[in-house]
C-alpha cells in the first residue's frame, strides 16, 4: 500500500531562502511522521498563465497541457498540501499567485459543472515576512485560503512568521526549526488519518 503523500509547494521566487528553509522543515517533520512528501517549486514550472477563456468550464480541465496542468494532476491524487511562501505587498508573490490562479478549473468543476465535491484533505500554509507592513498578512491568507479550499483542502495550519528577512534569518533560528519540523509531524498525523478513512 503507498504512503499517504502530501504536495509541499514553495511559492517563493528566491531559492534556499525563509519560506524554503521552513517548507523543508516543515516536510522533514512530515517524512518524520511516516507521510511521504514531493516537494515543488512554482519558480520551477513552465507554464502559461491562467487567460480567463473558460475551456475549464465545460471540460473540466485547462486548455493549457504544462507543468501547471501536471502539478494540478499530481494535487488532486494527494492527500494533503502545504504551501509556504513570502508575504509581497500583503499578497503572494506572482509566481505563486500565477500557480493559484491555474486551480480555476477545480472551482469549475464545482461550480460549473456541479461534480460532487470530495471531503476536505488536510491543508497547511507557512507565511514568512519582514514585518512593519501596515496591511499585514491577511491579504496573502485569504488568497492562500481561496485556492486550497476550492481544490479541496481544509487550511489546518495557518503559520505566520514575521521578522525574517535576509535569506538566512530562517535557517540561523534554530528553536523556530524544530518548531516547524514539530507543526510538519503534527499536520502528517492528520494526513495519515485522513487517509486512513478514504
Ligand atoms: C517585492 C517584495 C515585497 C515585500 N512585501 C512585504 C510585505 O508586504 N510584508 C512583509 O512583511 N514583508 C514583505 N517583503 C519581505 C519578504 O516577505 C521577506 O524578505 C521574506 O522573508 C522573504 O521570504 P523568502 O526568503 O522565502 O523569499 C517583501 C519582499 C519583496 C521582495
Amino acid at each position: 500500500m503507498r504512503r499517504p503523500l502530501v504536495i509541499a509547494l514553495a511559492g517563493s521566487p528566491r531559492p534556499g531562502g525563509n519560506s524554503d528553509c521552513l517548507l523543508e522543515e516543515f516536510v522533514a517533520g512530515v517524512r518524520d511522521a511516516g507521510a511521504d512528501a514531493d516537494l515543488v517549486a512554482a519558480r520551477d514550472l513552465v507554464f502559461a498563465a491562467c487567460d480567463g477563456c473558460g475551456g475549464c468550464f465545460t471540460s473540466g480541465r485547462c486548455v493549457h497541457r504544462d507543468d501547471a496542468d501536471a502539478f494540478l494532476e499530481r494535487l488532486d491524487a494527494a492527500d494533503g498540501l502545504v504551501v509556504a511562501s513570502p508575504v509581497y505587498f500583503a499578497g503572494v508573490p506572482a509566481v505563486l499567485k500565477a500557480v493559484l490562479d491555474r486551480m480555476q478549473p477545480c472551482w469549475a468543476r464545482t461550480y460549473r459543472l456541479g461534480q460532487p465535491r470530495r471531503p476536505k484533505r488536510p491543508g497547511a500554509y507557512l507565511l514568512v515576512g519582514a514585518g512593519g507592513d501596515p496591511f499585514g498578512t491577511a491579504g496573502a491568507e485569504a488568497t492562500l485560503s481561496s485556492a486550497m479550499q476550492v481544490c479541496g483542502f481544509s487550511v489546518d495550519v495557518a503559520g505566520r512568521f514575521v521578522g525574517l528577512d535576509g535569506p538566512d534569518d530562517a535557517r540561523r533560528d534554530a528553536d523556530l526549526r524544530a518548531r516547524v519540523r514539530a507543526m510538519g509531524a503534527d499536520f502528517a498525523a492528520g494526513v495519515l488519518e485522513g487517509a486512513a478513512r478514504r
